[in-house]
């Protein structure tokens, strides 16, 4: 039986010794996951390829945990990595240092990626389709293969994909990004499949029109019209499901798809 306080620290900071990694942590929803997991006291080790980008999220992140109230245990850590993850060595390389860093990783956020053009089958730039591969699929292996000791080593191992509705249901964006999103999805049912009877729960989310970078402002009126709750999303909320895929809460949900998009799709799936 916990104690009053323990209960309350316990409520408060529900990942507290939690390691968990970032990929495209230094803005946008790789951000607010990162925000998410640190305030709910999970260590958090965010990479990306944006080295200055990077350093100034980590010092925010780093501030507001100086300032949030003080719990019974010590601050989580924030360790930026600068690195692209889209090759075996670096993706080693980074694991490696992880874990060097913050002793161990319970949970993996796949969550980089890049902007697509729109384009149809005849304009699709060879070059754009493989690099889209390598950050949306080739990363996500080669980062949990080798972190595949650590996850195995965890008490509460968790593999986070951040996909798309395009994904689900592409839509005529580039063949790259409708492509490398669905197999982001296979991937994810492959590794929930394989590491199930070792308790490692793998899940993807699939958010629709987020308000990041990503999205360029002057798509938003267009991206509003076709959305039933008719607004984008905050990253924060798509976070907060990385928040609650990444806890005991959801200690039962594998090989799951779910689908943040304020409605959209409702019709099409
Ligand atoms: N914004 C949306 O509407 C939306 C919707 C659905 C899914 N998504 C997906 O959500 C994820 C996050 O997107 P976002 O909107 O925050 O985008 P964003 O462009 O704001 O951030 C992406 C981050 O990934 C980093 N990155 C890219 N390639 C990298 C590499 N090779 N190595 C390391 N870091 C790399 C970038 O530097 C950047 O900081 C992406 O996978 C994206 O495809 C976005």
């Amino acid at each position: 039986m916990l104690s009053a306080e323990a209960q309350s620290s316990t409520a408060k900071r529900p990942l507290a010794g939690r390691r968990a990694l970032i990929t495209g942590a230094a803005r946008g929803m790789g951000r607010a996951h990162a925000l998410a997991l640190c305030t709910r006291g999970a260590s958090v080790v965010l990479v990306d390829l944006d080295a200055a980008e990077l350093e100034t999220t980590a010092e925010e992140l780093l501030a507001g945990l100086r300032v949030a109230p003080a719990g019974a245990e010590p601050s989580p850590a924030v360790v930026p990595v600068a690195a692209d993850i889209t090759t075996r060595s670096s993706a080693e390389a980074i694991i490696a240092r992880a874990i060097d860093a913050v002793g161990g990783l319970d949970i993996l956020v796949h969550n980089a990626g890049r902007m697509y053009s729109f384009t149809g089958l005849l304009e699709t730039d060879d070059e754009d389709f493989r690099a889209l591969f390598a950050v949306n699929v080739d990363a996500p292996l080669y980062l949990t293969r080798a972190a595949l000791p650590a996850l195995q080593a965890s008490a509460h191992p968790r593999v986070i994909f951040i996909s798309s509705q395009w994904g689900q249901v592409p839509d005529g964006h580039s063949y790259g990004y409708m492509a490398s999103k669905a197999a982001q999805l296979g991937l994810m049912k492959t590794l929930a499949t394989e590491f199930a009877p070792q308790g490692i729960l793998v899940n993807a989310i699939t958010p629709g029109a987020v308000a990041t970078r990503m999205v360029p402002a002057e798509y938003h009126e267009a991206e509003r019209a076709v959305i039933p709750l008719g607004r984008l999303a905050e990253p924060a909320e798509i976070a907060s499901v990385v928040a609650f895929l990444a806890s005991d809460e959801a200690s039962f949900i594998t090989g799951q798809v779910i689908a943040a998009n304020g409605g959209a799709l409702i019709v099409g799936i």
